[in-house]
């Protein structure tokens, strides 16, 4: 059951569907470890939508060859449409997401967004890609979650699926707390150790050792930062340019 910021039951279970023509491809690793056991205890559903179900001929046909010519097949505007007519009038009307890197890069506060939403509903194309008039008829959200091309959506979808689910109420215990993990703040995490506290000649860092919170807490801010600016200069722009508003306003 989700709860909300006062952690009260809001009676509403988080909902993933995926539009599939490959259906036995979930839950794959979401059946699995915490995700897996919130699944089995309901803190959050599973359903997929069998694309190839809507199709109107013998053959039960989901593409055809792209107008205009190229290469490969194209997913029909007429199946998917019946598809996603079918799954929002069973779930009410979920967001609706297509997975394609054509589309947005995923971040972390879109998957806030929707992790405190109802649920998602997840179009995977396979082939070439989707008839562009079915999503804009339905209004759909192109997400991609990487620069880089999968066989399909199916995958960016379960990855989707495990970025939302990870923060349900409950799903994670107090490992989701979240504060400190990478893109909170803006900043990719600082590096992490555990015992032994020495291994193969390498030793973990002293003010680690030193029981001195604020130390910690600053070593730790300046790994981050330095992490940040080596590996991520699009996000490194975007925390100083939000620091330097911010010391604007002071
Ligand atoms: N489908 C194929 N490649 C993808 C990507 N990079 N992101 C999202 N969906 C995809």
């Amino acid at each position: 059951m989700r709860t909300d910021s006062k952690n009260k039951p809001t009676g509403q279970t988080w909902q993933a569907v995926a539009l599939t023509l490959f259906p036995e491809m979930f839950p794959g690793s979401l059946g699995q470890s915490l995700a897996g056991q919130a699944l089995q205890k309901a803190k959050w559903a599973l359903q997929t939508v069998d694309i190839r179900g809507f199709a109107q001929d013998k053959h039960r046909t989901v593409d055809d060859s792209p107008c205009g010519g190229g290469a490969g097949m194209v997913m029909r505007a007429d199946v998917l449409d019946l598809a996603i007519q079918d799954t929002q009038h069973s779930t009410g009307g979920l967001p609706l997401v297509y997975m394609t890197p054509r589309g947005r890069p995923l971040t972390q506060s879109r998957v806030k967004e929707l992790a405190e939403g109802p649920g998602v509903a997840v179009l995977c194309g396979r082939y070439e890609g989707v008839d562009q008039r079915v999503l804009e008829a339905h209004n759909v959200e192109e997400i991609s979650i990487g620069d880089y091309v999968l066989s399909g959506g199916e995958v960016a979808a379960l990855v989707l699926f495990d970025a939302c689910v990870r923060l349900l109420p409950g799903v994670m215990g107090s490992n989701a707390s979240g504060d400190e993990e990478s893109f909170e703040g803006g900043l990719l995490e600082y590096p992490l150790y555990t015992r032994p506290v020495e291994w193969q000649g390498r030793t973990v860092p002293d003010v680690l050792r030193s029981g001195h919170h604020g130390n910690i807490r600053a070593w730790r801010r300046e790994q981050a930062e330095a992490i940040t600016r080596e590996r991520r200069p699009d996000l490194w722009k975007a925390y100083e340019d939000k620091r330097a508003a911010k010391n604007d306003k002071n």
